[in-house]
């Protein structure tokens, strides 16, 4: 069998788009298990850089099929916005290629006025969400008010939901202060989620038995995780997290297939540390260091075009982030961005009032007093911009990524240093 997740191990834009990319060769199915459009996956191939928010990142090799699995949530404007765009490049849509789950929920419009008042509400204590109305479509699922993809589908059915739940939204609007939706606005939103699930129709389908099936028949499946392990809502820095489970055992919940089909687990890392939105950060650096780390490695939001807060390589978090969801296989990403840089620290554990912690803690109020512990690492000069194998890296280079992998008991698969299709080292194809 060969399958595998490949999942972020940190607070997710490790770079998992073009691991995902590379990954695909080997994949015949690629299937998103969590999250919305609050995931930007990066990929640049041939110099042409291709964002993808909800589509599989495994849309840029011809003949996959792609999936959006039950786990997700899904915002029809930007789905339908993003299948134009690959339109225009011959890639989508072929409903033989794309499938939706018909369990996967929508995003409704008033989920992104409740994410941004609620954000704009909260003033400094913000989350830092990324305003797409994931948290809200997320909770409305819980509460079991949802709009799923086969009632998007069914004309009938969309007025009553919307309806429904527009009167939640409208409490919770009026809560912290924002405008309320009018009957006008209801009336426009359910002509328009109508017609867009009338264009989605073609592709939904039953995207666990698809995945199911093609695994049966011997296909290689790749899950695809979005955000990182520290974002998961159970085993992130709650609140500082997302509304979804990043950990890659949440690939079988999120698609609808049996634990037993995931395969060999890829975790994504970047050489260094980022953070987007608010929550507490150990090993942050808030000074030039960090403005240049973030100049370097071009640390701006995919998504919202954010600064990201940069800082040193955490152990203790990739150390908890392996554990959490079982990494066989770590996929180290922008170690070139580290080249230049002097000596480099890494975090080896932290401190909290007085004491040496080994574990990360769950408590992000612990978490924000935490001083890391650091090993110096020497730095390296300028690495190949296409290395083909660990001996064209700097000995300091190599001997960098080989450390991380040996501390954290997992196999060193792929090293990435530079943005680009085939900028990466392959030591071992997870899904070989
Ligand atoms: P939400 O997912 O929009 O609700 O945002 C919750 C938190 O997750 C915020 O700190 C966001 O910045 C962060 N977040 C969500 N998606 C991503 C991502 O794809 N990369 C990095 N951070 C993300």
């Amino acid at each position: 069998m060969g399958n595998a997740v490949c999942i972020g191990a940190q607070w997710g834009d490790e770079g998992k788009g073009r691991i995902v990319d590379r990954l695909s060769e080997r994949a015949d199915v690629v299937v998103r298990f969590h999250g919305g459009n609050n995931a930007g996956h990066t990929v640049v191939v041939d110099g042409a850089t291709t964002i993808l928010h909800i589509v599989p990142s495994g849309v840029l090799h011809p003949g996959k099929l792609c999936v959006i699995g039950a786990g997700c949530v899904v915002d029809p404007e930007v789905l339908l916005q993003e299948m134009e765009m690959l339109a225009t490049r011959k890639l989508l849509p072929d409903p033989k290629r794309l499938v939706i789950a018909d369990e996967a929920h929508v995003i409704l419009p008033f989920h992104k006025r409740i994410d941004k008042a609620r954000e704009q509400q909260r003033g400094a204590g913000k989350l830092g969400t990324t305003g797409r109305g994931i948290g809200p479509a997320y909770e409305d699922k819980a509460a079991r008010r949802g709009m799923r993809m086969h009632d998007i589908i069914d004309r009938a059915r969309v007025p009553e939901i919307i309806r429904a739940s527009a009167m939640y939204a409208n409490s919770m609007l009026e809560a912290v202060g924002a405008e309320a939706l009018r009957g006008d606005e209801i009336e426009e939103m359910i002509a328009r989620t109508r017609a867009h699930g009338e264009k989605l129709k073609p592709f939904v389908d039953d995207a666990g038995a698809l995945v199911a099936d093609a695994a049966a028949a011997g296909k290689n499946i790749l899950f695809e995780g979005a955000q990182g392990a520290l974002l998961d809502l159970d085993h992130g820095t709650y609140p500082y997290v997302t509304s979804s489970n990043c950990v890659a055992g949440h690939a079988s919940v999120g698609v609808g297939v049996g634990p037993q089909l995931l395969g060999r687990i890829v975790g994504v890392a970047k050489a260094y540390a980022t953070r987007v939105g608010e929550g507490p950060f150990p090993t942050e650096l808030a000074d030039p260091l960090g403005t240049q780390l973030r100049d370097r490695g071009g640390e701006y939001g995919a998504t919202t075009g954010r600064p990201r807060r940069c800082g040193w390589l955490d152990l203790v978090a990739l150390r908890y982030a392996t554990r959490l969801n079982g990494i066989t296989d770590l996929a180290l990403t922008k170690l070139d961005v580290l080249a230049g840089f002097g000596d480099l620290q890494v975090c080896v554990a932290y401190e909290i009032e007085g004491r040496r912690v080994d574990r990360f803690p769950h408590d992000v109020a612990m978490l924000a007093r935490a001083t890391p512990v650091f090993e110096t690492f020497p730095g390296f000069g300028e690495v190949p911009d296409r290395p083909r194998s660990l001996d064209d890296l700097p000995a300091a280079a190599r001997s960098y990524a080989l450390t991380i992998a040996e501390r954290l008991g997992v196999r060193l698969s792929i090293l990435a240093a530079g943005p680009g299709r085939g900028q990466e080292i392959v030591l071992e194809d997870p899904l070989a």
